[in-house]
């Protein structure tokens, strides 16, 4: 589909900025050193599905689960992967169908929601992506637990991180101990979301774990193996910074 500026420019504001060639492009509302991040984040995933899938991608299928705009899910379709996205909000998946629209893409579109991904996809994918969206969500164990169960082999996991906190926790008696396996945070995003900003739960209470509390929900929710993707050289501050994480999970 050919587009206009005028049509880019009435779907202000945009998250992402997609460049359509001719000169048409968006821009994001969010400043350029933080819209920055997704050359990180593009580059880690990228790296991550091309390290476990090499040229094998033509042909299997990608689940984007809270895709926004689509930009990464169609990312994964230009190294091959048949993808669709899924995100709770219709205000993003609009804009995702202009962009898949013009960039003559074949991604397709659903809305919905993670908590309820297993029994509403009733199927796998050999790949799913779960980007930006677990800190944002209250029950993380619940949609850990969703994505697994559609993960078919290989699963992508990017999300902010609190610091580490460890200990034993007495279990009782003073005697009997229990290891913390890291913690979950519980955050108020109860300004963000009574704003409407789109990038927020679908509740105003989220959670963010600690990378060892990352990693043992991933286990417990059906992954048998998870590693943390290292940043490159150069990477966004927070990756740069361990602030943030991707995480690489197999089935
Ligand atoms: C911070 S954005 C991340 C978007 C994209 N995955 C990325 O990494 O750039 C969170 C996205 O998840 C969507 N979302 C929020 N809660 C959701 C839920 N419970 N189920 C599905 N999508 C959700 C939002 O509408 C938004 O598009």
């Amino acid at each position: 589909m050919r587009i206009t500026a005028d049509q880019i420019e009435a779907l202000n504001p945009w998250f992402y900025v997609h460049d359509f060639g001719r000169g048409l492009k968006t821009t994001p509302a969010i400043p350029p050193n933080v819209s920055a991040i997704h050359d990180t984040r593009l580059a880690m995933v990228e790296a991550a599905v091309i390290s476990h899938f090499g040229t094998r991608a033509a042909g299997l299928d990608c689940l984007d689960v809270g895709c926004h705009e689509g930009y990464y899910s169609l990312a994964m379709e230009r190294l091959g992967f048949r993808t669709k996205g899924v995100d709770a909000r219709a205000e993003n998946l609009l804009r995702a169908r202009f962009v898949a629209d013009a960039s003559d893409s074949a991604v397709s579109y659903r809305e919905g929601r993670v908590e309820t991904l297993a029994a509403d996809e009733n199927r796998t994918y050999d790949l799913t992506l779960f980007l930006g969206l677990l800190y944002h969500v209250e029950d993380p164990m619940l949609c850990l637990r969703q994505v697994a169960a559609v993960t078919g082999e290989f699963c992508v996991i990017e999300t902010q991180v609190v610091d580490e906190v460890e200990g034993y926790a007495e279990w009782g008696s003073q005697e009997w101990t229990r290891p913390y396996q890291g913690i979950i945070a519980l955050i108020d995003e109860g300004g963000d979301f009574s704003a409407g900003i789109r990038e927020t739960g679908v509740t105003p209470m989220a959670t963010c774990p600690s990378p060892k509390a990352l990693m043992f929900m991933l286990r417990q929710a059906g992954f048998r193996r998870a590693e943390l993707v290292t940043p490159g050289p150069g990477a966004y501050e927070q990756h740069a910074r361990g602030k943030r994480v991707v995480c690489a999970a197999w089935k």
